[in-house]
C-alpha cells in the first residue's frame, strides 16, 4: 500500500497542518510505503517572493524531519525535483472537464480571501491529481479541506482509465474523523492564507502573541459557557492532557473559565508539546547541507516511480510514437 501526501511551503507550518496532515503521515510510516513531499509548484499560486519560497521549502523539510519523519523509512522530496509531474498535469488537463474544476470550493475561497485568480490557482487540483497519480498512491492523508480535491483526483483517474485502459490506481482520501479541521485564532479553518494560524515553531514571544489573539466571547468568568462552540477550548483540547481537559470542561460548563488564564496555560502547554521537535529543528536549520542531501536522495527514489508511470502514460495516449 502506498501512502502519499504533500504540503505547500507557502509560509510557516502551523498546528492545523500538524494535526491534519503531518502527524497522520508520520504515524503512517510503518503502515505502508510512505511518500511525503513539499509542493513548491503549488506554492507558486500564492507566493511570488523567491527568497521566501526557497527558505520556506527548506524550513518545511526541517519541520517535517524534526516532527519525526524518518527519511530512511519513506520517500521524502521536493515536488519540483521530479518535473515529470508537470508533463502529467498537461495530459490530465486535456481530459479534465471545466465543470469539475468550477465546482471546487478551494478556488472560490482563496479568491474571496484575496489570492489572485490565476489560471494556476484554478487548475491547482489538476496538478494535485498529477502528484497523486504519478506515484500510483493508494491512500492520501489530508485535512478535510482537501476532500474535494481528492474527489477530483479520483474522477480524473477513473476518466483516464476508462478512456485509455487501466493505468492509474484510484486513490482514497484518509481524513481523521475526530479531527477534521483545526480552527484558527478567529474560529475559521486555520490556514496560512487566512492569517489566523498558530505556528508550530514560533518563538515564545510570538507564540504568546498568537495565542492571546484567539477570539473569545465577552461573557464574564462566572458565566457557564459551551466549550464546544469556544474557539479557545477547541484549540486547547488538542494539546491538554485528558485529566486537565476534564477539569477545564467542568469550568466551562459550571462557570469559572477565565479565558486569559487558559490562554497563558495554553502557551506553556504548546511550548512544552513541541520542545523536543524544536530542538531538533534548530539543528536541521543549521545544516542545510544535510537537508539538501536528504531531499536529493528522496527525489532520486521518487523519480524512479515517476518515470515508470510517465512512460506507461505516454504509451497509452500515443505520445510515444
Ligand atoms: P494552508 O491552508 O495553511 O495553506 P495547506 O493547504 O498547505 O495549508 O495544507 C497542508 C495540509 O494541512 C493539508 O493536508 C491540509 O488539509 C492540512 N490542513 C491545513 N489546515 C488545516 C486545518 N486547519 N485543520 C486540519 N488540517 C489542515
Ligand atoms: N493541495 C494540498 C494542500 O493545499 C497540497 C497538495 C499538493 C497535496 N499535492 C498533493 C496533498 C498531493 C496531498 C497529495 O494542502
Amino acid at each position: 500500500m502506498r501512502i502519499l501526501s504533500g504540503i505547500q511551503p507557502s509560509g510557516k507550518l502551523h498546528v492545523g497542518n500538524y494535526f491534519g496532515m503531518m502527524k497522520p503521515m508520520i504515524e503512517n510510516m510503518d503502515r505502508g510505503e510512505l511518500y511525503a513531499f513539499i509542493v513548491n509548484f503549488h506554492a507558486l499560486t500564492s507566493v511570488q517572493d523567491k527568497e521566501a519560497l526557497r527558505r520556506d521549502t527548506l524550513e518545511a523539510a526541517a519541520d517535517f524531519l524534526a516532527l519525526g519523519l524518518d527519511p530512511e523509512r519513506c520517500v521524502f522530496w521536493v515536488q519540483s525535483d521530479v518535473p515529470e509531474v508537470t508533463e502529467l498535469m498537461w495530459y490530465l488537463s486535456s481530459l479534465t472537464p471545466m465543470g469539475l474544476l468550477e465546482r471546487c470550493h478551494s478556488y472560490k475561497d482563496k479568491v474571496a480571501k484575496g489570492i489572485a485568480a490565476t489560471h494556476g490557482l484554478f487548475s491547482y487540483p489538476v496538478l494535485m491529481a498529477a502528484d497523486i497519480l504519478l506515484y500510483q498512491a493508494d491512500i492520501v492523508p489530508v485535512g478535510k479541506d482537501q476532500k474535494q480535491h481528492l474527489e477530483v483526483a479520483r474522477d480524473i483517474a477513473i476518466k483516464f482509465n476508462n478512456s485509455f485502459g487501466d493505468t492509474f490506481v484510484v486513490p482514497e482520501a484518509q481524513i481523521s474523523e475526530t479531527l477534521a479541521t483545526v480552527p484558527g485564532t478567529d474560529g475559521q479553518k486555520m490556514s496560512k492564507s487566512y492569517g489566523n494560524t498558530i505556528g508550530i515553531f514560533l518563538s515564545q514571544k510570538e507564540l504568546k502573541k498568537r495565542v492571546m489573539a484567539i477570539v473569545t466571547d465577552a461573557s464574564p468568568v462566572e458565566a457557564p459557557k459551551d466549550p464546544d462552540t469556544c474557539n479557545l477550548y477547541n484549540i486547547f483540547k488538542l494539546f491538554a492532557s485528558a485529566e486537565r481537559l476534564v477539569e477545564v470542561h467542568d469550568l466551562y460548563v459550571g462557570g469559572g473559565a477565565a479565558y486569559g488564564y487558559l490562554k497563558l496555560e495554553l502557551v506553556d502547554i504548546l511550548w512544552e508539546y513541541f520542545r523536543e521537535a524544536r530542538e531538533k529543528r534548530d539543528a536541521f536549520i543549521a545544516d542545510h547541507g544535510y537537508l539538501r542531501e536528504v531531499l536529493a536522495k528522496g527525489a532520486e527514489k521518487a523519480r524512479q516511480k515517476a518515470s515508470s508511470t510517465i512512460d506507461l502514460v505516454r504509451e497509452r495516449i500515443g505520445i510515444r510514437y
